[in-house]
């Protein structure tokens, strides 16, 4: 069973560089294949059921983007941990009781914030991922927030957390986008960006719950500074409390170029925490569904196949036998 999955994810990697029209060096093929066989053996550890954790999980969404990203998300992703995941929206909150049973309709949380990609709206954006935690913050450890172009894969979001000791370490996670840390104000800081997802440890939520209340002082703070929301956080926590940020590689962002066309280094699928997705820079598979924004189930069904998944994949790679012979 397991080896055939793997074949399916050769194939279908295989027709999609076949579909694209970028040019691949001749043993780019090879190299999956001995990839995907060295890692075929830990596919039968992925967990079914998640061991306990506490974290917080947080999808920022809009209501710009809500009704084409959203769907898909809580198809996918949402469904590895729904009880401790919860989403932020300026857009109509109610629109998410057809996706999610009742008991999860206290899980949406609706802001008033502006629609606009300016600071004042993603502070205030900010400010509401903040409220959730500190409304929750008995039952967490971590508050995890990401925004709804990114797939997580929240079994190695676990694994990977468990080093840290979210009540001692103060500890801000995540994977800048910069070369070079940010100069400004008279110091030189990283900061992470937003789109590769978040983490904060308790130790330091506990540290800056002051700083991040949804008033007029975080807003105020927010815009003297002129940095967009996730340069603000990591500016605060450098300045006044010389927390520096932890790098986690396997955090993935929009702005990272390459992540999905080196098809000879499929690790960064397989092995990433975090995905961000951007225009044409999304995973290069051959999409299993119509409408599959950001390839998300696709990706999702190779990760993590379950039986009607499979079966679309049986229909998708029989389609391309038969076109090839034709
Ligand atoms: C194939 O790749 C090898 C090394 O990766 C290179 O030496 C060789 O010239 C390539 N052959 C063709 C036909 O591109
Ligand atoms: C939210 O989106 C809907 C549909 O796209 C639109 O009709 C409405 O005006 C928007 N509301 C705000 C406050 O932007
Ligand atoms: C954070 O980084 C700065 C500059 O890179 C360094 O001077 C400072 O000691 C670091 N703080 C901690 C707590 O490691
Ligand atoms: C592609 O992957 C190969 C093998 O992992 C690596 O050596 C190479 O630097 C990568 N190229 C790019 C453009 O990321
Ligand atoms: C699989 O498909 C059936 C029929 O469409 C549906 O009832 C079921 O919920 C699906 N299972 C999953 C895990 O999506």
């Amino acid at each position: 069973m397991i080896s055939i999955l793997i074949l399916i994810y050769l194939l279908i990697l295989w027709f999609s560089s076949c579909a694209s029209q970028s040019k691949k060096n001749n043993n780019t093929n090879s190299d999956i294949y001995s990839y995907f066989k060295v890692k075929s053996s830990n596919v039968d550890r992925i967990p079914t059921t998640l061991p306990t954790h506490g974290i917080l999980l947080v999808i920022r969404t809009s209501n710009y983007t809500q009704r084409s990203r959203m769907p898909v998300i809580l198809k996918t992703w949402f469904q590895f941990s729904p009880d401790t995941t919860y989403i932020t929206t300026n857009g109509d909150a109610k629109y998410f009781h057809q996706f999610l049973s009742k008991q999860y309709h206290d899980h949406l949380h609706s802001t008033k914030c502006k629609q606009a990609h300016v600071i004042r709206a993603l502070c205030c954006h900010s400010a509401s991922e903040f409220q959730i935690y500190f409304e929750n913050k008995n039952k967490y450890r971590w508050l995890c927030r990401f925004d709804d172009d990114q797939y997580v894969n929240v079994p190695l979001l676990i694994h990977y957390l468990k080093q840290f000791s979210p009540d001692t370490q103060p500890l801000y996670i995540g994977k800048p986008s910069m070369q070079e840390p940010k100069h400004g104000h008279g110091i030189d800081f990283w900061f992470a960006t937003y789109g590769g997802g978040v983490c904060f440890s308790r130790s330091l939520l506990e540290m800056i719950h002051n700083d991040v209340q949804p008033n007029e002082n975080f807003m105020k703070g927010c815009i003297s500074t002129n940095y967009p929301d996730d340069t603000h956080i990591a500016y605060i926590l450098r300045v006044k409390y010389n927390i520096n940020l932890t790098v986690a590689n396997d955090f993935h962002h929009h702005i990272e170029r390459n992540l999905f066309t080196n098809l000879t280094s499929p690790s960064n699928i397989d092995q990433a925490i975090t995905l961000g997705f951007k225009g044409s820079n999304v995973p290069r598979f051959v999409p299993l569904v119509k409408n599959d924004v950001f390839h998300m189930q696709t990706l999702h069904c190779l990760l993590y196949p379950d039986v009607n998944c499979t079966r679309l994949l049986r229909i998708l790679i029989n389609k391309f036998y038969e076109d090839n012979k034709s």
